[in-house]
């Protein structure tokens, strides 16, 4: 028997409009995007040489999957996120359902918003670092006396610009509607906290704290609100695993782990400097931080993840 390498994530037959850190996306026509989560991972915003296995399936089936929760609450862009019904839209794929299958989205195209529209339930990261230095968050006043990774009263809506290179800014609130407009930022708002907070319940009954997270949203080809990109996955957010819950310090990521343990020790001991390149990673640490995506995949949804190429 021949066994066939599928095609690698870079290589499909469409217009490649982008590569970014784990996905690519490409152009069908002018109604439809195919996004294609890669196995890549990042930490500390580097790009590791090694793939997680099923790590692309698990953002992609994990966005689905939250996306159908949603359906009565917000409009979105997925179209499919099934590799058949994928195929039957766009033949041309037909020669790549292995390298697509399970980690390909099928998506309306549409006019994105440029702000990042992140919400956090918890102060955490670039939140925690401009509240510590400062009392604020993107220089609004925040209640004194909090923690690092403390939760807050209510979740906060947290714009951010979109950097194309270096971090994102966090904005306020009135340069978001000076942006984009009064009216579209105050739904854009809306609709992150209403999805993050029913989200965010979900998850908590079944043992992760979303302690924040990013959306973005863009305008559909009728010129509708539209929630678009992947959705609550650990690579969008912050999960964290509830039962190692404590404020006060930083929380240990319910699905980078083993990789951030890895990268510090190796850190300490000299061997990185913490830039690109990154070290070679050893097998258990790709195995522990596939095993963490699919258990969050499972938990989540109270399903097992089916890849049907492995
Ligand atoms: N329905 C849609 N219409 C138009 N653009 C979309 C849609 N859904 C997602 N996008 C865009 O697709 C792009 C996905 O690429 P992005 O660079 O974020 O990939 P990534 O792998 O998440 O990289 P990074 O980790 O650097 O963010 C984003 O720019 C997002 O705005
Ligand atoms: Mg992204």
């Amino acid at each position: 028997m021949t066994s066939v390498t599928p095609a690698s994530v870079e290589q499909l037959p469409l217009r490649h409009l982008r590569r970014g850190k784990v996905r690519e996306v490409y152009e069908v026509d002018a109604e439809r995007l195919l996004l294609v989560a890669s196995d890549r991972v990042s930490a500390f915003d580097v790009v590791m040489h090694e793939r997680i296995p099923h790590k692309g399936a698990v953002l992609t089936q994990l966005t689905a999957w939250w996306l159908r929760q949603f359906a009565s609450t917000v409009r979105h862009h997925l179209l499919s996120a099934d590799a058949d019904e994928i195929i039957n839209a766009v033949p041309t794929l037909t020669p790549y359902r292995a390298t697509i299958a399970g980690r390909a989205m099928l998506c309306r195209r549409t006019d994105v918003f440029p702000v990042e529209c992140v919400v956090r339930g918890y102060i955490s990261g670039s939140a925690w670092k401009e509240y510590r230095a400062h009392g604020t968050l993107a220089g609004e006043t925040l209640p004194t006396g909090l923690e690092e990774s403390s939760r807050f009263a209510a979740p906060i809506f947290s714009p951010a610009t979109k950097a194309e290179v270096g971090h994102d800014e966090n904005i306020t609130f009135e340069r978001m509607s000076s942006l984009i407009g009064d009216s579209e930022a105050t739904e854009l708002r809306r609709l992150s906290l209403l999805v993050y907070d029913r989200g965010r319940a979900i998850a908590a009954e079944r043992g992760i704290i979303i302690a924040d997270t990013k959306f973005e949203f863009g305008r559909d080809r009728e010129g509708r609100v539209t929630l678009i990109d992947e959705v609550l996955t650990p690579d969008s957010s912050r999960f964290w695993p509830a039962d190692r819950y404590a404020p006060g310090r930083v929380q240990p990521s319910f699905d980078k782990q083993p990789l951030r343990d890895y990268l510090d020790s190796e850190r300490r001991a000299g061997r990185w400097n913490g830039e690109a390149p990154p070290p070679p990673l050893p097998d258990e640490v790709v195995h522990a931080t596939s095993v963490r995506y699919l258990d969050a995949f499972r938990r989540i949804t109270g399903n097992t993840l089916t890849t049907e190429s492995t």
